[in-house]
């Protein structure tokens, strides 16, 4: 996600804005960039890449106000031209953008009719040109009179040659003030300026303010000023880092409504908006290709993809496919999905799949990754870098992204448009929020299990790549051996492991197959097992076969899988954290599998 730091004060401003970068560098990015300005002039510099790419191109300098960014890409490709800051034509102004300028199409047809340049493919650059529209000598008034103009969510921070001051502005992106001894410091989050003050602001919607270097003042952009309360930072850098959570891994859980906003974001309005570059009218199949839990979601997308699109889906695990003598064609699609778009196995199966001339596409999380950039077309999953080496967020992600994929392809088909589903997806981050209040009944059922030798998890339809996501996410922390199965397939062999030490996890939320699952759960209740059912409300059956039970709210079947692995992530978590594993760094396992 997009970082923001800003200083003005009596020290170099360079090495300021670059160690804020840095700390910003955990939230992902593609590029990053600076100006500063100088004896009434502006000098900026862009790179793609690292932070490393853009400090080995600069020079001393005297400058003591400067603004810079890390852009993690949503419009337009990762690259220099269209990394921030932006400028406007006679590099007068330059700003700095994290959000998204909804009219930015209406918005730049109408500048370029007065004869306006733009430089990039972004949304952001409309900002600096609309600015310097506006700009007579008062930068904030400007400001505020391009912002009236602007739909859509903006952390915005603004300067301009002459002037010894930062504008900064707030809609729906974060922004904060910091204070210091004659210097102040902007930033879209506290660990950015955390290191120079502890002392900050946290800027509220439709806020603005001029910041000096000894001095601050902040106004609602309907021109009242308001007094903002100071607040002080009591976390330690490191704390911040994991934002006082134990684990990284519970803090990744936590983070879905989040990440699943992310996921979202620029993509589905009132319609869907995937860009692809091929044509879904000459797609015959499609294959999807991953390994683990990025597997899981694939067999979820089969699903999906068929439901909606009425394409034949095919999942195989990357590692197989490489070494098979796959039957595939120009008229195949192959989507690859990877959290870290780095898997040997996945780029091996990739690169088997363009070899033999098929279309690709990747459901990638890390910008420039090498997937990432083998693919033909990708949709980046914007869940932010994942750093428990159990992926959570990155899965629901990838099956949130699946979903938009699949109602994209409708789209090109010319099928009918399932609105619901649309309405739906856009409220999932406050399900997921409210869910997430059930957490300690989580841990208390994670108590009475703790102890346990072996796990179950059952599933039907849609819901039995969650029984297996279950399982893993619980063997790879907790090492309690467990397995996923389709719950049909228990009679068929699995039943003889039932007794009063084996714990059952049923994914019994609402669906067509209930009634089936009801069934087998008598079939486990009889023979002893412990029943721990994830339900919705009401289900009064449920209630009395299960020993426990875990309410999610309910959702449409489509997504009912993101739901129903959020119990199941906390449950291995608080299992593993009991039994005093290093949660974030199991044994054996490595975050990114850069070897076969
Ligand atoms: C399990 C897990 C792994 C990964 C697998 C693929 O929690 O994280 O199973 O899903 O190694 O990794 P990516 O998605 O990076 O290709």
């Amino acid at each position: 996600m997009c970082g923001i730091i800003g200083y003005i004060g009596e020290k170099e401003a360079i090495p300021i804005l670059i160690n804020g970068l840095k700390k910003l560098e955990y939230r992902g990015y593609d590029s990053a960039g600076l100006t500063i300005q100088n004896n009434s002039q502006l000098s900026t510099i862009k790179k793609q890449g690292k932070i490393k790419e853009l400090e080995k191109n600069l020079k001393d300098s005297k400058s003591k106000i400067g603004i810079a960014h890390t852009r993690w890409a949503t419009h337009g490709k990762p690259n220099e031209i269209n990394a921030h800051p932006h400028i406007n034509q006679n590099n007068s102004i330059s700003i700095v953008h994290n959000g998204i300028i909804e009219n930015h199409n209406a918005l730049k047809e109408l500048l370029e009719k007065e004869g306006v340049k733009f430089s990039s493919n972004t949304d952001s650059e409309i900002l600096a040109h609309l600015i310097s529209k506006f700009y007579k000598d008062d930068l904030e008034e400007a400001t505020i009179k391009a912002l009236e103009l602007v739909e859509g969510t903006y952390g915005l921070a603004v300067i301009n040659k002459d002037k010894e001051e930062i504008i900064v502005a707030r809609k729906g992106s974060p922004l904060i003030i910091g204070l210091g001894e004659h210097e102040n410091f902007v930033a879209s989050d506290v660990p950015a300026i955390l290191e120079h003050t502890k002392r900050v602001i946290y800027l509220d919607d439709n806020e603005i303010a001029k910041i000096k270097k000894d001095s601050y003042k902040v106004k609602h952009i309907n021109g009242n000023y308001v007094d903002k309360e100071i607040h002080e930072i009591k976390w330690s850098l490191d704390k911040i880092e994991k934002k006082g959570f134990k684990h990284f891994m519970l803090k990744e859980i936590y983070e879905q409504p989040l990440s699943i906003k992310n996921a979202l974001r620029g993509r589905l309005t009132d319609n869907i908006k995937l860009n692809l570059n091929f044509d879904i009218n000459e797609i015959q199949r499609i294959i999807l290709l991953a390994c683990g839990t990025s597997w899981h979601s694939a067999l979820i997308g089969k699903h999906l993809i068929e439901k909606l699109t009425n394409i034949p889906v095919e999942v195989d695990y990357a590692s197989e496919f490489r070494y098979r003598n796959p039957v595939i064609s120009e008229k195949d699609l192959t989507i690859v999905i990877s959290q870290s778009g780095e898997t040997a196995d996945t780029l091996a199966a990739l690169k088997k799949a363009k070899s033999k001339k098929s279309k690709t596409l990747g459901l990638i999380n890390v910008v420039g990754s090498t997937i990432a950039r083998e693919v033909d077309s990708g949709i980046y999953l914007h869940a932010g870098p994942e750093i428990g080496v159990a992926s959570t967020k990155a899965f629901t992600s990838q099956v949130l992204s699946l979903a938009l994929l699949s109602l994209q392809l409708a789209k090109g088909k010319n099928l009918p448009i399932r609105q619901d589903l649309m309405d739906e997806i856009k409220i999932l981050p406050n399900k997921i929020s409210e869910f997430l209040k059930e957490d300690t009944k989580i841990r208390e059922i994670a108590k009475e299990f703790k102890d346990s030798k072996n796990f179950l998890y059952l599933g039907r339809g849609i819901n039995f790549p969650v029984a297996l996501e279950g399982a893993l996410k619980l063997k790879e922390i907790s090492y309690i051996h467990a397995e996923g199965y389709p719950a049909a397939e228990m009679k068929h062999g699995p039943i003889a492991l039932i007794d009063e030490n084996m714990p059952v996890v049923f994914i019994a939320t609402k669906s067509d197959l209930s009634p089936k699952i009801l069934s087998n759960m008598q079939e486990v209740k009889s023979r002893n097992g412990k029943i721990i059912a994830i339900k919705n409300d009401n289900d009064y059956e449920i209630k009395k076969l299960a020993d426990y039970t875990i309410k999610v709210p309910d959702t449409l079947e489509e997504l009912s899988p993101i739901m129903n692995v959020l119990p199941l992530q906390l449950l291995a978590y608080h299992i593993a954290d009991l039994k005093g594993i290093d949660v974030d760094k199991p044994r054996n396992l490595a975050k990114s599998v850069t070897v076969e």
